[in-house]
């Protein structure tokens, strides 16, 4: 079989950060077949290794000195119609939003609410992606992947997934160990809408009442007014996670900041990490070539030209003074390459 590795390949088209950098080495892949033939090729031989798929969710530190595997397979397949269940098969190369389109067009309900989230159907799993009160994970029955450490393939249900916001198993005990190929999902041909997040149910009434294709309008409408197009402006959606606070600190800062939003979660409170920076006075501010977006304070943008180093720089200074000033740590949620 040819080599199908590339060497010294530029990045700057495969991260939405739009930075530039370059990988030592490169692959695509659209079997198990082709991953096993990359993976033996003696050239990438002990060298870090990652999985990019549409780069929607990674910050380039600089060149990346290893392989990055790029999945290539592309199939949705319809594995079962019983009643009003769907069952269906995206492979890992599927970018997310034609997915969610693809469903939706065939009455397919569960994964309207995750409309024109950038990215692929790999990482959807690995991000546990979620919007508008709705997780991937609610509609992931099981995910097949390629086990780096022995070779193999394997299939692991939902329920072992570890699940979790934006969490996975694969960010933990399977980290770096697992290639995801591809995720069968459960849909319903009967509609259970879920419209109580933000302003989703007055978008979708304006559209005439809740129907899927109602419903991913008004999420693609709402998302395209707050968060800003990668072709346009360089950014990762959102670039920290919303933390989660002891009751007793939520107390505290609410009686301080009573139009603060905090929501109860069964670990203890979850704030909005974009109100925290948005008060601390940095929406729309700018370090060097970085800044935070000046609709959404939990999304940094590439001004132009930024590196991941400068990229880097302000998201330590936002979280040393969300630190200093609530006293709440905040976490990147963007894989950091
Ligand atoms: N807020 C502000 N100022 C800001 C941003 C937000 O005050 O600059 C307040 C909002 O008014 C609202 C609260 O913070 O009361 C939450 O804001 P929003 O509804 O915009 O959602 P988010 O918590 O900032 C999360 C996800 C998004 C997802 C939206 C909608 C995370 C890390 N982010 O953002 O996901 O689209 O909810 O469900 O959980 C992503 O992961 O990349 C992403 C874009």
């Amino acid at each position: 079989m040819k080599n199908r590795i590339v060497t010294d390949k530029s990045l700057l088209d495969m991260n939405t950060f739009g930075i530039s950098a370059r990988t030592a080495y490169y692959a695509e892949f659209s079997s198990v077949y082709e991953l096993r033939a990359v993976l033996a090729d003696p050239q990438v031989a002990g060298l870090p290794r990652r999985v990019v798929g549409g780069g929607s969710n990674i910050l380039l530190q600089g060149d990346f000195p290893g392989l990055i595997l790029h999945p290539a397979a592309q199939e949705i397949s319809l594995l079962e119609k019983t009643g009003d269940t769907v069952v269906i098969r995206a492979e890992a190369g599927v970018e997310w939003d034609l997915f969610v389109a693809w469903n939706v067009a065939r009455g397919y309900a569960g994964l309207e609410n995750l409309s024109l989230i950038p990215g692929y159907v790999g990482a959807s799993v690995i991000q546990n992606i979620g919007a508008y009160g709705v997780e991937a994970c609610e509609a992931v029955r099981e995910v097949e992947i390629f086990r780096t450490d022995t070779g193999l393939t394997e299939t692991i249900p939902a329920e072992k997934c570890r699940f979790g916001y934006r969490d996975s198993i694969f960010k933990r005990e399977l980290f770096g160990k697992a290639i995801v190929l591809s995720v069968m999902f459960v849909l319903s041909t009967v509609p259970r809408f879920r419209l109580d997040y933000g302003d989703l149910r007055a978008e979708v009434e304006r559209r005439g009442g809740a129907t899927i294709e109602n419903v991913r309008q008004a999420v693609i409408a709402i998302r395209e007014s707050k968060l800003p197009d990668p072709k346009v402006l360089g950014n990762s959606g959102s670039f920290f996670k919303n933390p989660v606070v002891s009751e007793a600190m939520s107390a505290e800062l609410t009686a301080k900041y009573p139009d603060m939003p905090a929501y109860p979660v069964p670990d203890g409170v979850k704030l909005a990490a974009g109100w925290l920076i948005d008060h601390a006075g940095w929406k729309g501010r700018r370090m060097g070539n970085a800044g935070v977006h000046d609709r959404q304070a939990l999304v940094l943008v590439n001004s132009g030209g930024a590196t991941g180093a400068e990229i880097l720089a302000l998201a330590r200074a936002i979280q040393d003074d969300i630190h200093e000033k609530f006293g709440v740590d905040i976490e990147p949620e963007v894989n950091i390459l």
